[in-house]
């Protein structure tokens, strides 16, 4: 599915990071509802991803289970919150949006809700035919530790002994096993992997169905987690194309955090810095607030077509850094139209203002027009041999510019 399908990074809303375990079908017919009324579902957004606790868990002190995980026949059971899920799904549909939900290979989730192991086939089929666009597929209790990883398990690993995969290291064998029955399945599903950069996932990903797979580890919203993780983007850069995107995970913008909502801790030009990134590193764009706590900022950083067209471009090439200076990296993604965007991006405690010329070191010459895709607005013309450019980035800030060559 991977070659045909999310041919430009996915564009939706995730549970995770706003809702976590209290996640219910309410809430994810709002978010949807939201994206709709808000306007966002004109600028490209799209996917309403369910992310864990739709199953049925076990208790995380006692461990007793907190309803059936699965029927007689074995097929995976939504808990109360959620009901019928092929109502839920139809009424998505009929908004216009696609829909999305969340598993692990292990047979337990990472929030302790039942996960797919030994049932891959089944549950593949009940995604298909409850008529789900997208499954996030994460890693939890199926094998520890790995490569250093942890597998995040909150309980114990049940086995190791898998039903497939031939001599498929162990990092992979669950992900095609997975792949391999969406890929059957009538109804195309985006098949994203969610195991944190794990044996060099960009290189493998899509050869087991997958559109998009975690780079890193969990995202907060604090400006130390977003730094690291742009900081550790560049490794897997080379392997992004249409269908195969490196995931830094979800954006922390507007109103997040389970149990405690609480506006963003990152400062304005801290999201703007964190959006830029993500656009120019043909990330998955996956909101993680409240869609029902929008606020006009963030509904503004989220609503910038020419920032969103810098993430959707389609020759889906992902930027990597080309220049630092002192903690001044430059960004710099190539575009089909033989443009580039590149983002000025400062990861210091100082404003950055000097006069910049080294133009051919990012790969860019001739005439140039230069426009601020942020502010919308052509800066200015310059002949990248001979003329400056002012660059004034403000602390943790970015100056996201378009270079387009001039006849
Ligand atoms: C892992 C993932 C998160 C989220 C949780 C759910 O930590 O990385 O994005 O899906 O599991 O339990």
């Amino acid at each position: 599915c991977g070659d045909r399908i999310a041919l430009t990074p996915p564009m939706g809303w995730n549970s995770w990071n706003c809702f976590a375990g209290e996640v219910s079908a309410d809430k994810v017919k709002r978010a949807a509802e939201a994206m709709v009324k808000s306007g966002l579902v004109n600028h490209g957004w799209t996917y309403i991803n369910i992310d864990d606790f739709w199953q049925n868990h076990r208790d995380s002190k006692d461990q007793t289970l907190r309803g059936n995980l699965r029927d007689e026949a074995g097929n995976i059971l939504p808990n109360a919150r959620f009901g019928d899920m092929k109502v839920l799904t139809d009424y998505v549909h009929k908004l216009g949006l696609k829909i999305g939900l969340y598993s692990s290979p292990g047979p337990w989730t990472c929030g302790g809700c039942a996960g797919s192991y030994s049932y891959e086939k089944q549950d593949a089929e009940s995604y298909a035919k409850w008529g789900f666009d997208y499954l996030k597929y994460d890693w939890c209790s199926y094998g520890g530790v790995i490569n250093g990883m942890p597998g995040n398990d909150p309980y114990k690993v049940a086995s190791l002994s898998y039903q497939g995969g031939g001599n498929l290291p162990v990092a992979i064998k669950p992900f095609k096993l997975m792949g391999d029955y969406l890929l059957q399945q009538p109804r195309d599903i985006v098949y994203s992997l969610c195991q944190y950069g794990m044996s060099d996932v960009w290189k493998w990903g899509n050869s087991v169905g997958g559109a998009c797979w975690r780079t890193t580890n969990d995202i907060t919203d604090t400006w130390v987690s977003v730094k690291n993780i742009a900081l550790a983007q560049d490794k897997a850069a080379a392997w992004a194309k249409p269908g195969n995107w490196n995931d830094p995970d979800m954006l922390v913008v507007g109103t997040v955090g389970w149990g405690n909502p609480h506006p963003s801790k990152l400062k304005p030009d801290e999201q703007y810095l964190h959006f830029s990134q993500w656009s120019l590193f043909s990330a998955p764009l996956l909101i993680g607030c409240d869609m029902e706590k929008l606020d006009e900022f963030t509904l503004n950083l989220l609503t910038n077509d020419e920032v969103i067209e810098i993430n959707q471009d389609p020759l889906g090439k992902q930027a990597t850094c080309v220049q630092s200076i002192g903690e001044l990296r430059i960004y710099v993604k190539e575009l089909e139209d033989g443009s580039h965007a590149v983002g000025f991006c400062n990861f210091g405690l100082e404003k950055v203002n000097f006069s910049y010329k080294d133009f051919e070191k990012l790969g860019i010459t001739g005439k140039q027009k230069i426009r601020d895709l942020w502010r919308q607005k052509d800066i200015r013309s310059l002949n990248t041999k001979s003329d400056h450019l002012l660059i004034d980035v403000p602390v943790h800030g970015v100056l996201l510019y378009k270079f387009t060559p001039v006849k």
